[in-house]
């Protein structure tokens, strides 16, 4: 099992490398530099065998908990990750007052979409080619509520 530990300036070339191959126009480091520096964002990664094998970063603002990026190295998927990420941003959302966890995903992302839906998600909304290519965002929104934290 991975283990979920913060983020530090030090992970990221391992962060980027998992950026870069899951995402066309992915964050730079720049951007992660800013989550890592900022009091609102918690940005963590998941360690197996000693390598990042991927990460979520989340902000909190007020009761309103936000998935900003997440993503697993592409040789690992399907092995559990996400679902580990998925738990700490749940844990976490609720440990800093959140009462619904929110984030936005590329209509072409079936396996995000997947696994936001396992993770009790539902659509709120579409934002019509938000992302490059004009591909749709999907927005979703989870309620935190006590008994879905500890669903898996
Ligand atoms: C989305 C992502 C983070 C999932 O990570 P993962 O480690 O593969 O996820 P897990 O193995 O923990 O699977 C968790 C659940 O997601 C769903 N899921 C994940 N990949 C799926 C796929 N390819 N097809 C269908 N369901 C999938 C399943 O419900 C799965 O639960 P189960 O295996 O217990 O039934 C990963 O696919 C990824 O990095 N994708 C590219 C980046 C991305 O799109 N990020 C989201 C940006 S908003």
């Amino acid at each position: 099992m991975p283990c979920i530990r913060n983020m530090t300036e030090a992970d990221l070339d391992a962060v980027l490398a998992i950026e870069q191959a899951c995402f066309p126009r992915g964050w730079s480091r720049n951007l992660f530099l800013a989550e890592l520096a900022s009091e609102r964002s918690s940005c963590v990664v998941a360690e197996q065998d000693g390598r990042v094998v991927g990460y979520l970063c989340l902000t909190v603002l007020l009761d309103e908990a936000e998935i900003l990026n997440v993503a697993v190295d592409p040789a690992r998927q399907r092995g559990g990750i996400g679902n580990r990420l998925l738990q700490y941003a749940c844990d976490e959302a609720l440990r800093r007052g959140a009462v619904v966890l929110r984030l936005e995903v590329r209509a072409t992302s079936s396996s995000a979409i997947a696994l936001y839906q396992r993770w009790g998600f539902r659509q709120t909304g579409l934002r019509k080619g938000y992302y490059e290519d004009r591909i749709d965002a999907v927005l979703m929104d989870k309620p935190l509520i006590k008994e879905d934290v500890d669903a898996v």
